[in-house]
């Protein structure tokens, strides 16, 4: 089964870094059973042509409308329009902003409409954790999505767990625990929309912690973040899976 690997460079570098970081990024031969998913901010997406092909290009939000009054905000019509094959909504550093669930699935519709692949981040917080509401809190944030999608529209849609405590962290959640989350989504979203759904990992990765994860069958891959802006770095992750 194909394994994604998302590199989310969030907005850590300029526009030089970014196109220079992407021409390795492209340039390199990842083994075909892998996917590889470059997000940049989008000034480079703008600017970058993907000539190479071995990787797809992503975004790291986009805006609910096509067009509009919406100041500061990207089109999804215009990301697909500059051949950027997927989106990650959702994130929790958009969460963080305000982003609710009932915007997210706006989000989600509209990207979807234009021909965008979603990856969609859910997870708790440490404090929803701690009163034992992961489960509720993610079935909350599938739901308000998936409720209104035709069955198409879902296999669109990677979902990557992402514990809003496990990010920008020393190390990951244990991939033990992850696991058994990821377990839980697969069979709520079978038993909910009949749909089977691809669930990503992504907090704090990094190559040490990896072992753990790869042995863990419900996990089909990771959302990258610090150790994306190291080329290297996220090749050996991308090798070592
Ligand atoms: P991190 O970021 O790998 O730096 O923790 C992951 C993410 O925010 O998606």
């Amino acid at each position: 089964m194909k394994k994604y690997f998302v590199a989310n460079l969030k907005m850590e570098l300029s526009l030089k870094e970014s196109l220079a970081l992407l021409k390795k990024y492209s340039s390199y031969r990842f083994d075909k059973r892998k996917k590889i998913i470059v997000c940049p901010d989008y000034l480079c997406l703008a600017k970058f042509k993907n000539s190479d092909k071995n990787i797809q290009l992503g975004a790291q939000n986009c805006a609910y409308l096509d067009k509009g009054a919406l100041t500061g905000e990207i089109s999804p019509q215009e990301l697909s329009s500059l051949n950027v094959n997927y989106v990650i909504l959702g994130h929790s550093e958009r969460r963080f902003l305000n982003e609710n669930n009932l915007l997210i699935a706006k989000k989600v519709k509209a990207a979807l409409d234009n021909n965008l692949k979603v990856i969609l981040c859910v997870g708790e917080t440490k404090e929803e954790k701690n009163k034992k509401f992961t489960k509720s809190v993610i079935k909350e944030q599938i739901n308000s999505v998936f409720s209104s999608l035709s069955k198409v529209e879902m296999k669109n849609i990677i979902l990557a767990y992402e514990p809003r405590w496990a990010i920008g962290q020393k190390k990951p959640c244990l991939a033990s625990q992850a696991a058994l989350i990821h377990q839980f989504i697969k069979e709520f979203t079978v038993k909910k929309f009949n749909i089977k759904v691809k669930v990503i990992y992504g907090g704090s990765v990094n190559q040490d912690s990896l072992i753990d994860f790869d042995k863990e069958k419900s996990i089909d891959g990771f959302l990258v973040g610090r150790a994306s802006l190291d080329f290297n770095q996220f090749k050996k992750i991308v090798n070592l899976c």
